[in-house]
């Protein structure tokens, strides 16, 4: 893909279908996990200029996240109360096989005008893994099945008679009707490790990774395109970050202090010691949390790392600064989602525009 001339940034919101919200903290959060709070939080998204939701998919609590809504359900009531906002469902391969995912995304994508996506996570909750009887596979086997799994999925969705041996999957035949409409759904995953960046170099339509700077960003996203190209395949970024935009940047750092001055400092260390051990099998060593301290850990996915706190104008340069080093997508969490995600579309993604028209940002990766 030529990125010389390079589209506006695209945001996407977390859905919070898990309860607890974004972080592990006691902080006051005015978020809901709820399904009417979510229909009306991904109406104001779609008003105020976000393209994509993104659900989560989570089988017990841990750390907090004592109630979880499944993510392919959740995503369609969603889609079903939107008119053009698109919906990434999460779908962890154990729990789904193909054939079934397959079937169930290309049935809402008929249902929605083709707005649903998938997000192919890979799990990094052993003691999830264990509550639901799925055998736990070492890091890097988990995303040989991941990778199977896309292209199991892209296979049947394009192709009559898809015949397909993997390690994991079989396919004889099959041909699945109806297929998606055209453009195909999109296919997201998450992830930094070596698996995850060349996983996405191959099958990949989005790569998702935790929040982290611009110079970090850059040199994953070299690295992605890098080998991307070499395969002759093209994959965009997105970028995680938890944003807190208030009138000051005194007031939006000191809603970060009191975040992390409530954390729970138990449920965040088991957390910690969670994602480090599912990272361990990943022999170059990193992995998503591999360089989280205790303070990213208060945040699911380092999203306090992006540094998207402070002033609208703040925060609008800094994530020009994100797709200067390659982001084609921000994905973004908050404290009190419905009010804050109007506020961002109101204040923040305007100056942003301004910004890209004025700058035609260039990005420093790779093409
Ligand atoms: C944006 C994003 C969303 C994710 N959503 C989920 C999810 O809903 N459920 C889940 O079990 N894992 C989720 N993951 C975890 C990933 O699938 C993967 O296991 C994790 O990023 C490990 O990465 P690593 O290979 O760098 O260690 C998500 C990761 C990212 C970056």
């Amino acid at each position: 893909m030529s990125h010389t001339k390079r589209e506006p940034l695209k945001f996407a919101y977390w859905v919070p279908n898990v309860s607890g919200g974004l972080i592990i903290s006691n902080i006051e959060q005015r978020t809901s996990w709820t399904i009417d709070y979510n229909r009306k939080l991904a109406q104001i998204a779609e008003e105020n200029g976000f393209d994509y939701a993104l659900s989560q998919i989570r089988f017990t609590a841990g750390y907090g996240a004592e109630f979880q809504h499944e993510s392919v359900s959740f995503s369609h009531a969603l889609l079903e109360a939107t008119k053009k906002l698109k919906v990434i469902a999460a779908i962890l391969p154990g729990p789904w096989n193909p054939a079934l995912a397959a079937k169930q995304i290309a049935t809402i994508n008929h249902l929605t005008n083709g707005r649903v996506a998938v997000n192919v996570v890979s799990g990094w909750f052993r003691g999830e893994f264990a509550a639901i009887g799925e055998h736990w596979l070492d890091h890097d086997e988990r995303y040989r099945r991941s990778e199977e799994f896309i292209r199991a999925l892209r296979g049947i969705w394009t192709e009559d008679n898809f015949t397909f041996r993997g390690d994991f999957y079989r396919f004889n035949n099959y041909s699945l009707k109806p297929k998606p409409l055209d453009p195909q759904p999109e296919i997201f995953q998450g992830g930094s490790s070596r698996a995850a960046r060349d996983m996405a170099a191959r099958v990949s339509d989005w790569y998702f990774t935790n929040g982290n700077t611009p110079d970090q960003i850059a040199k994953q996203v070299n690295d992605i395109r890098t080998k991307a190209k070499e395969n002759n395949h093209s994959v965009r970024i997105g970028v995680n970050a938890f944003a807190i935009v208030r009138e000051t940047e005194e007031e939006a750092k000191s809603v970060l202090a009191e975040i992390i001055e409530k954390a729970n400092p138990e449920a965040v260390n088991a957390f910690g010691h969670e994602v480090k051990n599912a990272g361990k099998a990943s022999p170059e060593g990193e992995g998503n949390w591999a360089k989280s301290t205790f303070e990213d850990l208060v945040q699911y996915n380092d999203g306090f790392r992006s540094n998207l706190i402070g002033t609208p104008r703040q925060v609008a340069e800094r994530i020009i600064d994100l797709k200067r080093a390659g982001a084609d997508l921000i994905l973004l969490g908050f404290l009190h989602f419905q009010e804050e995600v109007e506020y961002f579309g109101k204040h923040v993604i305007p100056l942003v525009r301004e910004l890209e028209a004025a700058d035609a940002v260039q990005p420093v990766a790779a093409e």
